[in-house]
């Protein structure tokens, strides 16, 4: 099975290593715009992420990962009595993504082939993150977390 560009294309969640532990943000509006809104993670699969990982993330650190990606790949695998899962994808290792070589994350979004497209301030307010910016118009994508994918076994998501 062969798949190229598609688990980037999956859900991902924004966490952030805050204060008090992890937080996630949520898509929330401010006024007339979307932004973001830190709360509890939104689920077992997110709050644990990191401890099955087996990395810390630093203080104040942004990650972007994909309960879902890992989920898809336990479909497809267990599609596949015998066989090879070739995944091609935008991605790295978890000790390189979640960390300080990405302190942003890397939730990225495409308009017109523009990478986070810069936006103008509107009512004098400086602009969210441009991936929020222009919701349906817009690809986004996020750097596969190649580590949990290759050891899905170990971090099959109950
Ligand atoms: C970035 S595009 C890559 C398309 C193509 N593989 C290529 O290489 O040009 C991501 C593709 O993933 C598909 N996709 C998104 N979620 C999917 C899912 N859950 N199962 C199968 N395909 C999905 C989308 O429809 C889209 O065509």
């Amino acid at each position: 099975m062969y798949a190229n560009e598609l688990l980037d294309a999956l859900p991902c969640h924004r966490v952030r290593q805050g204060p008090q532990g992890l937080e996630e943000l949520y898509v929330d509006l401010d006024g007339d715009r979307l932004a973001l809104r830190p709360g509890p993670p939104s689920s077992d699969a997110i709050a644990g992420y990191f401890d099955r990982a087996g990395v810390d993330l630093p203080a104040g650190c942004v990650a972007d990962v994909s309960p879902a990606a890992l989920e898809w790949v336990a479909d497809a695998a267990r599609a596949l009595e015998r066989g090879w899962l070739l995944l091609v994808d935008y991605g790295g290792e978890a000790a390189e993504l979640f960390g300080p070589a990405h302190p942003e994350g890397t939730l990225r979004g495409y308009w017109r082939h523009l990478v986070d497209a810069p936006l103008e301030r509107r009512h004098g307010r400086a602009p969210g993150p441009a991936w929020l910016a222009r919701p349906g118009a817009q690809d986004l994508t996020y750097h596969v977390d190649f580590t949990a994918i290759a050891g899905w076994r170990r971090t099959r998501v109950s």
